[in-house]
């Protein structure tokens, strides 16, 4: 099997290189610096030169807050952008397996979200990205959609390594304790992807790893698991963050689905991320 990863330098991207690269895959990534996806026919011509059986899409525009400013550069990326790898690989009769968002929910339902329930998008990024998929899924019924939540990774900026850095500058952190999610592992995470492509799983999927907990709930553990004593969390509410981007209260995915389909499940939130932090 031959994987080409789009956007293979981000954090997920750079975690799929790493899984894709230690196996029997030949895998072949570029990013940003090398091809925009925004670049239909650009698109279109390396993905028919490198001739992939699979195409993982980890391009994206991520940046949630930003997003509400920049809305027509968030719908290039995660609209447009994926519409045209979605057509590239129907040129080159290749799979795509593309991944999304809980941002795609509200978050007002207080149950894990399955793949049944209605979007209805807060903010401009996850508008973007709900757009993204209804294009693919137009282009390319048969692509394989992977929805996932609270990424961190060892590539790039996130939450663990926010709460690091400010424990090590301050003694009272204060964290957000009204949206809940389910810190999600970028290596188990490409794992899960390499499966999806592997089994040529079609239509959409949630995968996070197991279980859940506030923003707050994951600092603590962040900072009991890394031995940074005597620095208190105190709670605070997502207005009094005053964030310019909407966030759900709930973003728990359910993950059934998959693990029925694969026969594969992912570890524990806390599992997961006792190991990323002992690496
Ligand atoms: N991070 C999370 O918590 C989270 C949660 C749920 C879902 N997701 C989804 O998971 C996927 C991976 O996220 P991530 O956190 O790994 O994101 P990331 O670190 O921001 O990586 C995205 C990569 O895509 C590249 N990119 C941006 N615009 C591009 C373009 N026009 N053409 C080609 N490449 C482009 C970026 O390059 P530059 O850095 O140079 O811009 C970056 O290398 C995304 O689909 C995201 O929506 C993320």
């Amino acid at each position: 099997m031959k994987v080409l990863v789009s956007g293979s330098k981000g954090m997920l991207g750079t975690d799929l290189m790493r899984v894709l690269g230690s196996s029997p895959t030949a895998v072949v990534g570029f990013d940003l610096d090398e091809l925009d996806i925004t670049d239909r026919r650009a698109v279109e011509d390396r993905v028919l030169a490198e001739a992939p059986d699979v195409l993982i899409n980890a391009a994206a525009y991520t940046d949630v807050d930003r997003s509400e400013e920049q809305e027509d550069l968030a719908f290039q990326v995660n609209a447009e952008g994926a519409a045209n790898l979605a057509l590239a690989c129907r040129a080159a009769r290749a799979r795509l397996v593309h991944v999304s968002t809980d941002y795609v929910f509200d978050g007002s339902d207080p149950r894990p979200y399955s793949e049944q329930d209605r979007a209805s998008p807060l903010g401009v990024y996850g508008r973007s990205k709900w757009e993204g998929e209804e294009r693919i899924r137009e282009i390319l019924p048969e692509a394989c959609l992977v929805r996932t939540a609270w990424l961190y990774g060892k590539a790039g900026k996130n939450f663990v390594k926010a709460i690091l850095a400010q424990a090590d500058q301050k003694s009272r952190l204060r964290v957000v304790d009204d949206q809940r999610g389910s810190p999600t592992y970028t290596f188990d995470l490409a794992m899960a992807l390499r499966e999806a492509a592997g089994q040529g799983l079609e239509g959409t999927y949630h995968v996070t790893n197991q279980g859940s907990c506030s923003w707050l709930e994951f600092a603590v553990k962040i900072l009991e698991l890394s031995e940074k004593t005597g620095v208190e969390v105190d709670p605070i509410s997502s207005e009094e963050l005053g964030r310019p981007a909407p966030r759900p209260t709930n973003s728990v995915l359910s993950c059934g689905k998959f693990e029925e389909a694969t026969g594969m499940k992912l570890r524990t939130w806390q599992d997961a991320l006792a190991d990323y932090l002992s690496e």
